[in-house]
């Protein structure tokens, strides 16, 4: 659906460097650097405010840092006001930490919104279409549509959330702890269909989680927010390799280890059904 390559395509979708960003004299970050690669889905995690949730909110101009430069999709987010961005804002999607729908609009009308604001020109038939795909893209019965929030289970408007912020056609998905509150069944499903969007859809995708099944099924490269910046991103194993405490007690604990044996476990079969298939 997209036309020609334009050349900002082939720089990498998010840069951001030497970010500041204060709270009155609380600084959450200093000196925060992170690329993210076109194409990939890249993991967020650190420890309960540690400022995962504020590092997104800058990325996408919702918060103004006090300093550094964030260069989304070729534009340099920290020096645009909200008016010029608007035609980089709707090349992007957001899942916002739990979910953020309006509970008086049908699921729906919720997607709609987003189309509303960018294409006010689009006939209500096309519109309301568009969202009843986009309901489906996401998962959700095509009955769905005409349900409220309150209607629907966490997984259900998890999902919604999810249509909305794909309402736009994004090349850009951020998701904000997508399957935290989710069952173990929904929460893999729903990584699953993570991988499926972005592997059919071309997105790069922005994932804030302390899912560790969710970091080592789906995120192709995992980022460290301590210390007010990113300590370190790579590969799982290439994390493990850098020997830093968190990142050990992080992966090494019950839990990591649990997750990367189930991971390692998964790998097998499927290596195994490959060779006899
Ligand atoms: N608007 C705000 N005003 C003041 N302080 C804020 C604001 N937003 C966030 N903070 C503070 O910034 C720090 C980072 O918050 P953030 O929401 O980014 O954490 P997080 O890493 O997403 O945590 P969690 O894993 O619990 O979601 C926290 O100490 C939080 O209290
Ligand atoms: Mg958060």
């Amino acid at each position: 659906m997209r036309v020609a390559a334009r050349p900002e395509d082939e720089a990498p979708p998010i840069v951001i460097e030497g970010l500041v960003n204060r709270f009155g004299d609380f600084t959450v970050h200093e000196g925060l650097d992170l690329t993210v690669r076109r194409g990939e889905i890249l993991g967020v995690v650190g420890g309960s405010g540690s400022g995962k949730s504020v590092l997104m909110r800058s990325i996408i101009g919702l918060q103004r840092p006090a300093a550094g430069r964030i260069d989304v999709l070729g534009h340099t987010i920290t020096e645009i006001d909200l008016e010029q961005g608007v035609g980089v804002r709707r090349r992007w999607g957001v899942l916002f930490q739990g979910g953020a729908l309006f509970s008086t609009l049908t699921v729906g009308e919720n997607v709609e919104v987003p189309l509303r604001k960018y294409y006010p020109d689009l006939s209500t038939e096309l519109r309301q279409q568009i969202a009843r795909y986009k309901v489906i893209l996401a998962g959700l019965p095509e009955s769905a549509v005409a349900k409220y929030p309150a209607e629907l289970s966490g997984g259900m408007k998890k999902r919604a959330g999810l249509a909305r912020a794909l309402a736009l056609d994004p090349e850009l998905l951020f998701l904000d702890e997508p399957t935290a509150g989710l069952d173990p069944i929904g929460a893999a499903n729903f990584d699953r269909l993570t991988r499926e969007l972005k592997e059919t859809l071309g997105l790069t995708v922005f994932l804030i989680t302390h899912d560790l099944d969710t970091l080592y099924e789906i995120c192709d490269r995992v980022a460290v927010i301590a210390d007010k910046r990113i300590i370190a991103v790579g590969t799982i194993p290439e994390l493990i390799a850098t020997g830093h405490p968190w990142i050990e007690e992080y992966f090494g604990g019950p839990r990591g280890r649990a997750a990367g044996a189930a991971q390692a476990a998964h790998a097998a079969v499927t290596a195994h059904g490959r060779t006899d298939g």
